[in-house]
């Protein structure tokens, strides 16, 4: 199983804070937001992973994390987004990277306050397709929205739709297996001009090969806008996500 964590895009919703800083460094809690999907990653097991990043200040991604000695890593592989196409054409970008295996991807301004590790070995337990997890929010929206049966079957998945079939949001954390490959090339660019994640969710719906978990924990969209930000920060002091960052004070 590989890891991707997506810090492409502009950040257009956070601005200014992301005018010269790109959303990813920007604190949440005590560190900077893209530490947490990283401890994610590897605390469900995953030791190969790919940040894919584009816009302002991607060289600072290598300088702060460099070989990823700090989470336990012996090294982390970089890719480089030219401009902010989609979350699905970013993906695009770790196809050589994933090399056949499966991949678990993960937005660098989304984290849990608990644990991937159980959805990751349901999705390995999985014959095949893909895995996206849901949450309940007030504002489904800001985001993509399942569309659930009444027993529970997932019909669909609308991308901010003005009128939400469900108050279950998309979460940014995505499991595929090797067809990812062969849908993405086949996307159309929205109508913000990008690839769609949510797109490459459907098609694995059409397949009949897109099973969901509903998260057990709290979740944070620090990026979404500037209240998901101050949201996020509170998640994140509520549960005290960075106590293992800590480091003891200097003399
Ligand atoms: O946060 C969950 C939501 O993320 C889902 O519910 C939506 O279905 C999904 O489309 C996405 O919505 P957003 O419109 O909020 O995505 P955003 O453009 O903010 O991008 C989220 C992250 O994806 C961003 O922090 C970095 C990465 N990204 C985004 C774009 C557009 C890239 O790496 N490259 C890109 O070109």
């Amino acid at each position: 199983m590989k890891g991707i964590i997506l810090a492409g895009g502009t950040g257009s919703r956070l601005e200014p804070l992301t005018r010269v800083i790109n959303k990813h460094l920007l604190p949440v809690g005590r560190v900077p937001m893209i530490f947490y999907p990283l401890r994610s990653l590897v605390e469900a097991g995953i030791r190969e992973i790919m940040i894919v990043t584009g816009g302002n200040n991607a060289g600072m991604f290598l300088e702060l994390l460099g070989s990823g000695k700090d989470f336990g890593l012996d090294h982390i592989d970089y890719a480089y987004q030219e401009r902010p196409g989609g979350i699905a054409e970013a993906l695009g970008l770790a196809n050589h990277f994933v090399d056949g295996d499966r991949c678990v991807v993960h937005l660098a301004d989304n984290f849990l306050a608990g644990s991937l590790r159980p959805y990751v070995a349901r999705f390995e337990a999985q014959e095949r397709g893909a895995m996206v997890l849901l949450t309940e929010v007030p504002n489904p929206q800001a985001y993509g929205v399942a569309d659930l049966a009444p027993d529970g079957a997932l019909r669909r998945i609308i991308e901010k739709p003005a009128e939400p079939p469900s108050s279950y949001a998309v979460t940014g954390v995505y499991m595929y297996d090797e067809q990812v490959w062969e849908i993405i090339p086949g996307l159309q660019r929205s109508g913000r001009g990008e690839l769609e994640i949510t797109d490459v969710n459907n098609a694995y719906l059409e397949r009949g090969q897109l099973a969901y978990g509903i998260l057990d924990c709290e979740w944070g969209d620090a990026g979404e806008s500037h209240r998901s930000y101050l949201a996020a920060n509170e998640v994140a002091w509520r549960h005290n996500l960075f106590a293992e960052f800590d480091r003891p004070s200097p003399p």
